[in-house]
């Protein structure tokens, strides 16, 4: 057994540099006090905070157990996984706990909405009674079959809504979409379809499509870069009053992601008066994260100031952008080269020659017709409806050539390819550089002692703890004035 794992929390907390964890009796606040008590009841845990998913199962079987096993939420990160690999880790999941709650991620798919039919058919079938939703920009027929799915009065008349959702969002209009009732025209269609019953639509009107409502500031991955000064009470006050408007037996609770990563930010996201939090880039830098040790280790000394925007692979043409880490690689900047070149031309034969030849030798490190070929056989096997799309258009198919470096950039990383370390694609925020600050000097300085739910301890305790002193110092002062 190693000294670490000898030691406790508390006494682990001890040896952080600021030195300010104390004793939980005589706090004026409780970790357990923060946030919503209905979040915490709704899906049993102990701290209104939630570590959200990450992709292709970076937020992995093990990150999801070791938080159901200390009473925290989490998400499993079912972005670009197939329905058996879902399968399989629902089912891994389950079978390491006894009914401890984890939730699923639903990430947006107008292309192929019957993909996302499959997955919310699967989660239902398997008893997923949370799903974090992210990346939507107008209401879904999956989405709204998985919230009504079991909707009904209890026997006291109340009622009783089985599946919980929460919804990531940055903007406005998006959290209007989910704080209101499914649309009618979708509740109709899916009843006639028989999908869902006579008595769930019936009861729709009253139920929110999202209970939960997670303000998303500039955080990791796709992001809007929002401030969570300007957005959260803006998205705040909106859901309030359409709970208001539409006499919501249990009003939509309104919860805070993006930048938080030490207990300043906690504490700052409570007195926005955020009803839960969501943390992301701390927790891909933890022993549980199913990424590389090669990744981790290039991430647990970056500074706040090491991130930087890119192009969304997956919504390359739209302009999205996701923030990744900078400091040691050259993915940021050659993916926005790549965006660059694809706003400047109309074609891969209008690119001169000599930056063609500086694509396949530095960035895809092969022939542009052999990643062609392989972008092809792609589409031929899991999308040949967009293929022909594809090869109609030239830039189009100039989009698609460029978009196999973002899957690929991403498989190096996850696979920790060692000659390619430059070109790894790695979703961070600055979350991570403040949370390496906080930590330096500590055990925890290397990412081989960050649990994810020691993560979340620590900054939910640490966070009661600075409130306390926060507001014993208001209150001396008020005294003594
Ligand atoms: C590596 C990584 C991958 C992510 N992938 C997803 C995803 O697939 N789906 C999703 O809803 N959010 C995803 N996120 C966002 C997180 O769930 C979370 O909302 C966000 O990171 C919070 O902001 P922060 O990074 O500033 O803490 C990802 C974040 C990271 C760090």
């Amino acid at each position: 057994m190693t000294h670490f794992e000898q030691t406790t929390l508390a006494e682990r907390c001890a040896s952080l540099p600021l030195q300010r964890t104390d004793s939980q009796q005589g706090r004026l606040v409780q970790a357990e006090q923060l946030g919503s008590t209905a979040f915490r009841q709704d899906y049993g845990v102990k701290y209104a905070y939630a570590s959200g998913a990450m992709y292709q199962g970076i937020a992995s079987r093990q990150l999801v157990v070791a938080m159901a096993q200390a009473g925290m939420m989490s998400f499993f990160g079912s972005g670009g996984l197939s329905l058996r690999v879902l399968e399989e880790a629902i089912l891994g999941i389950q079978s390491d706990l006894s009914g401890e709650s984890f939730g699923m991620n639903m990430l947006a798919d107008y292309d192929f909405p019957e993909k996302e039919m499959q997955r919310i058919e699967l989660f239902l079938t398997h008893g997923i009674r949370f799903i974090e939703a992210a990346a939507y920009i107008a209401m879904t027929p999956a989405l709204v079959r998985y919230r009504l799915s079991g909707v009904h009065r209890g026997e006291d008349q109340r009622i009783m809504i089985p599946n919980t959702l929460m919804a990531k969002v940055s903007r406005p209009e998006v959290a209007e979409i989910f704080a209101c009732p499914a649309p009618p025209e979708l509740v109709a269609q899916l009843c006639q379809q028989g999908v869902i019953t006579q008595q769930e639509a019936e009861l729709a009107p009253w139920v929110p499509m999202a209970q939960d409502i997670c303000v998303e500031s500039d955080s990791a991955g796709h992001t809007d870069q929002g401030n969570a000064y300007v957005l959260f009470p803006a998205i705040s006050r909106l859901c309030r009053d359409i709970s208001a408007r539409q006499r919501y037996p249990k009003p939509i609770r309104i919860g805070a992601a993006g930048g938080i990563g030490t207990p300043e930010a906690v504490m700052a996201a409570f007195m926005l008066g955020a009803d839960f939090i969501v943390t992301g880039s701390v927790n891909q830098c933890s022993v549980e994260a199913a990424t590389s040790d090669e990744v981790k280790d290039l991430l647990q000394s970056i500074n706040i100031q090491d991130t930087d925007y890119a192009p969304a692979g997956d919504m390359f043409e739209q302009g999205a952008k996701v923030q990744v880490l900078r400091r040691g690689v050259f993915f940021p900047s050659r993916a926005n080269k790549l965006y660059q070149l694809y706003q400047q031309y109309a074609s891969l034969e209008e690119i001169p020659q000599v930056v063609k030849k500086q694509l396949e030798d530095k960035y895809f490190k092969r022939p542009i017709s052999d990643v062609w070929k392989e972008v092809r056989q792609y589409y031929q096997a899991n999308r040949p409806q967009m293929l022909m799309k594809i090869e109609e258009h030239p830039k189009r198919k100039m989009a698609a050539i460029f978009r196999w470096y973002f899957a690929y950039s991403s498989r190096l990383a996850l696979a920790g390819d060692q000659e390619n370390k430059v070109d790894y694609q790695v979703h961070c925020g600055p979350a991570l550089g403040a949370f390496n600050q906080w930590v330096k000097g500590s055990v925890y300085e290397s990412w081989r002692a960050r649990h994810v739910n020691e993560i979340g301890e620590m900054l939910m305790q640490e966070a009661a703890s600075m409130l306390s002193r926060q507001i014993g110092l208001i209150t001396s002062h008020s005294l003594s004035s």
